[in-house]
């Protein structure tokens, strides 16, 4: 499989990296202590760099984080008294809930933050061999309502390709994530959306569903997963539906997919009018849409059981009343 940014072998089948999550952060029997350093405080007080571990190579977080805090200061982008917090959020590239900070390898960190430069971006890629991507962060991207311009934010050096593996009481699942395209939804242990599905499964309820506002995927692909006779998804944003079909490729196996059968070519990055762009043969019957929920039932059939997951305080109470010709819709 390609990686759809760098072209590189970033992109691996699920069951690949399922298989070796467990042990991506660990440290070696020679790795030194974890540094600890104080997030907080200026970075005059903090070592001018940690080494890595001359056995393994790898490095702890911290020491990934005060090269790239020490960068940031000879580029004139932060200054002496910035400290660790300031240089951004770190995202591993395989996300996972982890009981201890992870040692990280080559190219396995994205960093997301503000007051970035091409030329330091770039320089961060190139010379801190643990940075794979780094993002300039503007919002929350992707469509809060397909009648708005939608948000993207700025992948300035390297790939910003990255996965989360999701676990529920059905199984585990890989969704990969172009960052600077799609929000940022870190996997949890105890997830609130993996209970509310977990919930649905035990009652018998996720044999029809739609997954509304799909995103890359999670929760229609867990559906599937769960053993849904027919999965419906739907996104407004292109990168979103473009990210899910490359989470039906990744999880191919796993889902007992056969066939992938590429229908409609979207042509706006916000569809309003759906679009059926795939649809699958296999265990289930998987039917990709582009479009907005407010119209997706006037051209899919509607589900048993309609999930919709907007983004945070947005108001469902218009796209509820679009599904209600599906029997039940959760609001997720
Ligand atoms: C919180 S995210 C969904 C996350 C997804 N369920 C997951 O777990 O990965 C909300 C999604 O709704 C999409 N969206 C917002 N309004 C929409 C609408 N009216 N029709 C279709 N998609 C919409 C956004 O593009 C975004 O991908
Ligand atoms: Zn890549
Ligand atoms: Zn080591």
């Amino acid at each position: 499989m390609i990686c759809p940014v760098c072209k590189g072998d970033c992109l691996r089948a699920a069951e690949e990296v399922i298989a070796d999550v467990e042990t991506r952060y660990l440290s070696c029997r020679r790795c030194p202590p974890e540094p600890n350093l104080s997030k907080n405080i200026s970075g005059r007080l903090l070592p001018a760099r940690v080494e890595r571990c001359s056995f393994c190579g790898r490095a702890a977080l911290d020491a990934v984080m005060l090269d790239a805090l020490r960068l940031l200061q000879s580029c004139r982008l932060r200054d002496e008294d910035d400290g660790l917090r300031s240089v951004g959020m770190p995202l591993i590239d395989v996300g996972y809930p982890l009981a201890y900070p992870p040692r990280l390898g080559r190219n396995s960190l994205i960093l997301v933050g503000e007051k970035y430069s091409k030329a330091a971006a770039e320089a961060m890629v190139r010379d801190i061999p643990e940075i794979k991507g780094v993002i300039e962060s503007r919002g929350v991207p992707g469509v809060m309502n397909p009648k708005e311009k939608p948000l993207e934010n700025l992948l300035l050096a390297g790939c910003d390709l990255r996965a989360d593996v999701v676990s529920s009481l059905m199984g585990e699942l890989v969704v990969y994530k172009r960052q600077s395209l799609i929000h940022i939804e870190f996997s949890r242990q105890n997830s609130p959306k993996m209970r509310i599905l977990e919930e649905l499964y035990f009652r018998g309820k996720l044999r029809d569903v739609a997954d509304g506002l799909c995103g890359p995927g999670t929760l229609g692909l867990m559906c599937v997963l769960a053993g849904a006779e027919r999965v419906v998804f739907n996104d407004a944003w292109l990168p979103a539906v473009e990210d899910l079909l490359m989470n039906l490729e990744v999880n191919r196996k796993m889902l007992g997919i056969e066939e992938i059968e590429h229908m409609e070519t979207p042509t706006r990055m916000v569809g309003r009018k759906p679009v059926l762009v795939a649809r699958t043969r296999g265990a289930c019957r998987i039917e990709v849409y582009h479009g907005d929920l407010a119209r997706l039932f006037s051209r899919a059939r509607p589900a048993e059981l309609c999930l919709i997951d907007h983004f945070p305080g947005s108001d469902t109470r218009a796209l509820e009343q679009a599904c209600r010709s599906c029997k039940e819709t959760v609001i997720v």
